[in-house]
């Protein structure tokens, strides 16, 4: 007798599936190819020198490294969450101690999210399209999508009202640049969201993951900072996930969840169950890097990131045949294109690949309902201008051969 593997996995595996920028970029990995496609930090700007510095702080410490090698607490290294607080309280959001927790990686919030709110069934209000991770987060709690169209300005409000009327758990958006289409939600648009779901008695989860990559336009409070403002300092309806992933680098898996504290410590206990607590050497490094250098890097960031931003809109521009649109964000890592009704993202990338040595992620895979083929992610941040003025140039002019 052998194992029938299928069998024995629970009906919620069903809801999972290899998430399609990752099986691509296993093909592209070739010097030749251009590609927009992964939504990932460059290398070049991560502050190495500083880790290094702080890594070695650890094992050269008089006490030695013996507590940053050790278990830790779950809800996270006390000095990291108090940083966490002040950074918070800079940015308008009374955050208490028990009212953030450590993740190992914002990634893992989203997870904790979805355990903790959705049962089988359950709806769950996402924005059209949304980032691809959360859907692939909640998915194996077995949610119904509610997709909300967005507009320039965000979530379009008539579609938020019929969403919530339908009762949903929550409501997950990504206000800064959001990945994929690099729109930000306006501050009307925040407070209208926040006063919606607050009388609907539904919650609000802020993906905060790009919001420090802001290259022009004024800034934007976050929606925790204008919850806690309504509600006398702290956030009531809000739950805010955090990331030094995209401010300081991914590898060392250090995000936290903050909010209502019976939400954050409902997600302690998970914690405890997933992986007892976020790396304690990691946050150790991470606490005495961002005490360091935050500002200072993430201005760093802001200027190489707005440049490359620039190529890609300028070379947009330039090239871009007749029909085809795109989003002109404002910070973050994104472009969002729109080809004509009817074109097909998937056999345009094919195409791409083969024929242009380019690569972008197709749109649908952002959209619960699987909608937008004829959307397309364009990621600025991994090449220099030139390359990115070259590759937008090549698939321009794969478009403009009526590709699609
Ligand atoms: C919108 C958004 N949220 C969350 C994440 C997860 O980031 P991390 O787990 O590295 O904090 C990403 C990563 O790309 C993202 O784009």
């Amino acid at each position: 007798m052998t194992v029938e593997w299928e069998k024995l996995f629970a009906g919620r595996v069903g809801g999972m599936s290899a998430s399609e920028i990752r099986e691509l970029l296993k093909l592209i990995a070739k010097p030749e190819i251009i590609s927009f496609a992964g939504g990932i930090p460059d290398p070049d700007l991560f502050p190495a020198p500083a880790l290094s510095r702080a890594y070695q702080k650890v094992f050269e410490s008089n006490s030695g490294p013996g507590d940053a090698l050790q278990y830790t607490i779950s809800e996270g290294y006390t000095p990291l969450r108090e940083w966490i607080c002040a950074y918070m309280e800079s940015k308008g959001a009374r955050i208490a101690m028990d009212e953030v927790l450590v993740t190992s990686g914002s990634q893992q919030a989203l997870d904790f999210l979805g355990k903790l709110f959705i049962g089988p069934g359950d709806l769950v209000a996402v924005t059209k399209p949304t980032y691809l991770g959360a859907l692939q987060a909640f998915s194996p709690y077995e949610p119904t999508y509610v997709s909300i169209a967005m507009d320039d300005q965000g979530p379009v409000l008539d579609e938020v009202d019929t969403a919530l009327a339908r009762k949903p758990k929550f409501l997950y958006l990504v206000p800064d640049f959001q990945n994929p289409n690099g729109i930000t939600v306006s501050l009307d648009r925040r407070i209208a969201i926040i006063e919606r779901c607050a009388a609907a008695g539904v919650a609000v989860i802020e993906d905060a993951a790009y919001a420090e990559l802001r290259y022009d336009g004024d800034s934007i409070p976050s929606m925790v900072a204008l919850d806690a403002e309504r509600n006398g300092g702290s956030p009531a309806t809000v739950i805010h996930c955090g990331s030094f992933s995209k401010t300081m680098v991914p590898a060392l898996r250090v995000g936290w969840v903050c909010g209502a504290k019976d939400a954050v410590q409902r997600m302690v206990l998970m914690k405890q169950a997933a992986d007892l607590h976020t790396s304690t050497i990691n946050q150790v490094v991470m606490h005495d890097v961002v005490s360091e250098i935050f500002q200072g890097h993430v201005r760093r960031l802001r200027d190489a990131y707005k440049q490359r931003r620039d190529a890609m809109l300028t070379a947009l521009a330039d090239f871009a045949p007749p029909g085809v649109t795109w989003t002109k964000p404002e910070g973050g890592m994104f472009v969002w294109v729109e080809l004509p009704e009817g074109s097909d993202g998937v056999a345009l990338l094919e195409r791409a690949i083969k024929e242009a040595n380019v690569a972008f992620v197709p749109g649908a895979a952002f959209y619960a309902d699987r909608s937008g083929k004829n959307t397309l992610r364009l990621a600025f941040s991994v090449n220099k201008p030139e390359r990115i003025r070259e590759g937008i140039r090549r698939l321009c002019g794969l478009l403009g051969q009526g590709a699609v």
